[in-house]
């Protein structure tokens, strides 16, 4: 008997100009056009296993090793009946396709990266639900088609369909079909483009990002005045930055659009907060940094970015990293070694967290205690979704989880 299985991984993606807003909360359309940053599958990634079987008696997901229901009319319920009607158009093309579109499916995804993390795993999640769902049913759609369903998983989702540098262009049909993803540059444009997150531990649970979102909508003036004007000029302006490979202009943009998302949260009512002593320290030193290279007649050197939470996403050209490292861990003493990847640090120059930038301003942070800043990843811009073999299946035999 044939088995119908297809496994992929799907990549992280995190955005410089933010999502925040939506017009429509079932088919999941935005007040605004977003773009994103894509990071390496090797450091993190969903991986997922899908299955058909006319054996199965009904859609089954798992998450992480736990079971988790399918809620009729639901995000997950939706992209699985989305990718269902695309299979079925490839059936009545070609009636000689197996009938893969009426069996249920088996779906099992894993993140390499702990849920503890505080790392969103929805867009990953969500990419390679669609994408193990496409070469599943050997669909001929293309990652933007993709980004249609995956949107309504959950909007960020979309633009984790591409590797490299991707706009999620908000789109004007109420039907959503032109509020889809499309590549801005691929990774191979500016591989040099490294991201290290600070994971910022936070006791407190915070404003989840999709009723924050709608609170925001509701009751924030300056939403209004970012929807209209703000976002449509730096959305064009970072294009550019991205292709000319200007990392200040970039940079500045990322900065700004942080934190004037971080400002409609805030002028949000009830006010959230996403924000941190920590993620402020990191801001500082971001910020005196970059100050302390322009006085010195050089450039801008990092660009720090926040989503829904604390911790920081620091954006730099490879070059400037072990200099960013060597900051973060001097204000921030690791519990664990810093993990490096790209092999910053060597024997003779081992990492030591007192080596302060010239012209560095010590004064503008405290300095804080082990634990602030739970870990370090270092990674850069990724590829987007990929087909794994079935050696790496996350469904066994009797299509249930390993
Ligand atoms: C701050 O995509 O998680 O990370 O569409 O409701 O699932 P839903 O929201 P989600 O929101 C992400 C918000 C953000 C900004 C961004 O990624 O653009």
């Amino acid at each position: 008997m044939a088995v119908y299985q297809a496994t992929v991984s799907a990549p992280v993606n995190i955005a410089c100009i933010k999502y925040w807003g939506k017009r429509d909360t079932k088919l999941i359309l935005p007040t605004n056009s977003s773009l994103s940053v894509t990071l390496d599958q090797d450091n993190l990634k969903s991986t997922t296993t899908s299955r058909a079987d006319p054996s199965f008696d009904r859609d089954r997901l798992w998450l992480n090793g736990h079971e988790e229901e399918i809620k009729d009319g639901g995000r997950t319920a939706t992209c699985i009946a989305e990718m269902k009607r695309l299979r079925r158009e490839v059936e009545e093309k070609d009636p000689k396709q197996p009938k893969l579109s009426s069996y249920p499916v088996h779906i099992c995804s894993h993140n390499n990266f702990p849920t503890a993390a505080g790392l969103a795993s929805s867009a990953s999640g969500f990419a390679a639900l669609v994408a193990s769902l496409a070469f599943l049913y050997a669909l001929p759609a293309s990652p933007s088609a993709l980004s249609l369903i995956a949107r309504q998983g959950s909007g960020s989702a979309c633009r984790s369909l591409f590797g490299g540098f991707v706009a999620w262009e908000m789109g004007t049909r109420a039907d959503g079909s032109d509020s889809l993803a499309v590549q801005v540059a691929p990774r191979e444009h500016w591989p040099d483009l490294h991201a290290l997150i600070c994971v910022v531990s936070d006791a407190k649970k915070g404003v989840a990002s999709t009723s924050g979102m709608q609170r925001t909508v509701e009751t924030s003036a300056l939403l209004q005045h970012r929807i209209r004007t703000v976002v449509p000029e730096r959305m064009a302006a970072i294009t550019e930055a991205i292709h000319a490979r200007d990392f200040p202009t970039f940079a500045k943009i990322t900065m700004a659009d942080s934190n004037q998302f971080h400002a409609v949260a805030l002028d949000t009512e009830p006010p959230i907060f996403y924000l941190n002593d920590v993620s402020r320290a990191i801001i500082a030193l971001v910020v005196e940094l970059n100050r302390a290279s322009v006085a010195a007649g050089g450039t801008i050197k990092a660009a720090y970015t926040y989503d829904a939470g604390p911790n920081a996403v620091i954006y730099a050209p490879a070059a400037n990293m072990r200099e960013i490292v060597e900051l973060i861990v001097g204000y921030f003493p690791q519990t664990e070694k810093f993990n490096d990847v790209f092999g910053l640090f060597s024997a003779d120059k081992p990492l030591s967290g007192n080596n302060l930038p010239a012209g560095f301003n010590p004064a503008v942070s405290k300095k804080f205690e082990e634990g602030a800043v739970k870990g370090l990843i270092h990674t850069r811009v990724g590829d987007g979704p990929r087909a794994l073999s079935s050696d790496e299946a996350l469904l066994g035999a009797d299509g249930l989880p390993k």
